[in-house]
C-alpha cells in the first residue's frame, strides 16, 4: 500500500444527507478522519449521532453525499453498487450487533460461506475454517447451528466469518450490544487479540468499558467529530 503511506482510511469533508422525500436528515457533516493500518479505534457518541452511518460509509455499504474517501489509497466515494461491493468483499470484514448468521446451517458452514463465494479450494477452505475456529476459541462448536449456541458464541462465529477472507479492515457495529457483560468481555478479548495480531479494527460502542480498552477514541456528536485522541 505504498500509495497510501500506511493510511488505510482517509476521509476528507465527508457528509451524508438522507433524503426521505419530505425530510432531509444531515447525518454526517464535514468528517475528516484518517486511520492507519494496525490501529484499534473505537467510535463513540449518543444514539443518532451518526456512528452507524459513518461505519456504513467506511465499510462501503453506503456512499457519502459529499467529500473524499480513500480506502487503501483507492478513491471510493464516487463508486456505484457493483464496484463498491467488489471493494467491500475484497477488503472488509463486518461484525454486527445481531450476529447476522444464517440460522439453517452450521457454524462451520457460516464461516465457510465467504470462502466458497471467493472460489477458495476445498482443501484450503477446510484448513482455513478450522484455523479460524481455533482462533476464536470455538473449535468444539463447529458442527452446531447458531440456535444451539449462546450469544457470545454466535458473536465469535460471526468474528470468524468476518476474518475468513483475511480483510484489511474489520468493522464492528455495537458488537456487544446484545450480550451480557461476561460475554461482552470475552468478545473484547477476541478483539484485543486481533489488534495485537496486527489487524486494523474499528468498533462502534456506547459501552465505555470497551472504548477504554481500545487505543484511540473518536467521538461523534450531531454528525460531527467532537473528539479524537489516544485512550
Ligand atoms: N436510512 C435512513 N434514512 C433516514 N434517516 C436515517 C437513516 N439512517 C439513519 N438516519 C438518521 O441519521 C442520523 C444518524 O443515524 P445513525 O447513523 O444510525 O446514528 P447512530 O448509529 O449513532 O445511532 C439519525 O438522525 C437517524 O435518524
Ligand atoms: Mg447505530
Amino acid at each position: 500500500m505504498s500509495e497510501s503511506n500506511g493510511a488505510l482510511i482517509e476521509m476528507k469533508g465527508i457528509s451524508k444527507v438522507y433524503d426521505t422525500g419530505k425530510l432531509q436528515v444531515e447525518a454526517l457533516t464535514g468528517i475528516d478522519l484518517t486511520v492507519r493500518e494496525r490501529e484499534f479505534v473505537s467510535i463513540v457518541g449518543p444514539s443518532g449521532s451518526g456512528k452507524s452511518t459513518l461505519l456504513n460509509i467506511i465499510g462501503c455499504l453506503d456512499t457519502p453525499t459529499d467529500g473524499s474517501y480513500r480506502l487503501g489509497g483507492e478513491e471510493v466515494a464516487g463508486f456505484g453498487g457493483d464496484r463498491l461491493a467488489d471493494v467491500r468483499n475484497r477488503k472488509i470484514g463486518f461484525i454486527f450487533q445481531s450476529f447476522n448468521l444464517l440460522p439453517q446451517i452450521t457454524a462451520y458452514d457460516n464461516v465457510e460461506l465467504p470462502l466458497l463465494f471467493k472460489g477458495t479450494s476445498a482443501r484450503e477452505r477446510k484448513r482455513r475454517v478450522e484455523d479460524l475456529f481455533e482462533r476464536v476459541g470455538l473449535a468444539d462448536r463447529m458442527a452446531h447451528k447458531p440456535t444451539e449456541l449462546s450469544g457470545g458464541q454466535m458473536q465469535r462465529v460471526a468474528i470468524a466469518r468476518a476474518l475468513a477472507c483475511d480483510p484489511d479492515l474489520i468493522l464492528a457495529d455495537e458488537p456487544t450490544g446484545n450480550l451480557d457483560s461476561n460475554s461482552g468481555a470475552d468478545i473484547l478479548h477476541v478483539f484485543q487479540d486481533l489488534a495485537e495480531a496486527g489487524n486494523t479494527l474499528l468498533v462502534i460502542t456506547h459501552d465505555n468499558a470497551i472504548a477504554q480498552r481500545t487505543e484511540r477514541m473518536v467521538t461523534l456528536q450531531d454528525g460531527r467529530i467532537t473528539g479524537d485522541g489516544p485512550v
